[in-house]
């Protein structure tokens, strides 16, 4: 019995010595440690030994076990450092890793439209649509626009084959959303414009605008001034200046542009051309009467304001843009600075 267990002992750590695969170590295991192994077995025949050669049988059995033991949990943690060692063969561990891409956010020219559609819903403005091809009369003839305006001009205009050209500006929604619905309105609508411009540092010729159109009965300038300004200090700080100067908009009498100054913007003391405005012309609600087959928008009854400027332009202002094209040239280093 005792040569016995000597000799399991010495067969163990010779194989578990030579195991060359994570489940030759395993088999080995269940040979010589499992519960049917081959220790079990002699630790069941201890049971038929005489009694007085049990204790030195027994005291040998639990030698061996534990050097058994001892030799399989050799060979696991040699295994362990191997199959680590193999994952890394091949690996050059000195080269940069794949790297984890930040999650995406929102141009920061939809951020600033999200802001300022926000800032209007507050006000009570609701959204209007309208579609980026248009025909002249939605662009210019119901806009009060006469045919000789250089607007009009294929130099200045997209002119698709058929007559119908991509929208100058997004003033074409005010006439689409009053040949919709009678007054009174009060809506806001962000959207694309296109014009035949030469791309450069201040000027795209595909850009975006946010137009608004308030028709009700006693509507005054007062109401455009005071809207206006909540917008820009709302925008730009409580501490903007708002200044009117009369202007000409064919669909608009009287017509202004708006200028302001903000201290929270660098160079905070020059004025800054932001927004063209204006009391609705009669004529354009004649022209909507018109093409509505009713006297819905009544001149003597109703009067409004509209307002358009350029999301561009804000963004340039607010984030200090050199450069409009930055804006549209997916560059992550400069849109990553507004996520
Ligand atoms: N549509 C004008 C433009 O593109 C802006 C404007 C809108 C002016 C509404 C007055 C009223 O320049």
């Amino acid at each position: 019995m005792l040569a016995e267990l000597d000799q399991l002992r010495a067969q163990a750590e010779t194989d578990l010595a030579g195991v060359q695969s994570a489940l030759e170590l395993d088999t080995a295991r269940v040979r010589f440690l499992g519960r049917q192994g081959a220790l079990a077995q002699l630790g069941e025949r201890m049971k038929s030994l005489a009694k007085e050669e049990r204790p030195a049988a027994g005291k040998k059995l639990n030698e061996v076990r534990t050097a058994v033991t001892a030799a399989f949990e050799s060979a696991a943690q040699r295994f362990a450092a191997r199959a680590e060692a193999g994952a890394l063969a091949g690996v050059d561990v000195t080269l940069p890793g794949t790297p984890v891409l930040p999650a995406g956010a929102l141009h920061p020219l939809t951020q600033l439209q999200d802001r300022a559609v926000q800032i209007f819903r507050r006000m009570g403005f609701a959204l209007a649509d309208g579609p980026d091809v248009d025909d002249e009369f939605h662009c210019f003839d119901a806009l009060n626009t006469p045919p000789d305006h250089p607007a009009r001009n294929e130099q200045d205009t997209f002119y698709l084959p058929d007559g119908r050209l991509l929208r100058t500006h997004t003033s074409t929604v005010q006439i689409r959303t009053m040949e919709t619905q009678p007054p009174p309105v009060r809506v806001i609508s962000p959207g694309a414009a296109y014009r035949r411009d030469e791309v450069d540092a201040t000027h795209l010729a595909q850009f975006n605008q946010m137009e608004g159109l308030v028709v009700d009965e006693g509507v005054t300038v007062a109401d455009l001034k005071g809207t206006l300004e909540f917008f820009f200090r709302e925008l730009f700080g409580a501490k903007t200046a708002v200044r009117f100067r009369p202007h000409f908009f064919p669909f608009t009498e009287p017509s202004f542009e708006v200028d302001l100054k903000s201290p929270a913007l660098r160079g905070g003391e020059r004025w800054l051309e932001i927004c063209g405005c204006g009391m609705v012309d009669p004529a354009v609600f004649q022209r909507v009467n018109g093409s509505r087959g009713d006297q819905a928008y009544d001149a003597e009854k109703y009067t409004g304001y509209a307002f358009g400027f350029g999301l561009e332009r804000l963004a340039m202002i607010l984030l200090e843009l050199p450069d409009i094209r930055l804006l549209i040239e997916n560059d992550v280093r400069f849109l990553g600075q507004f996520r």
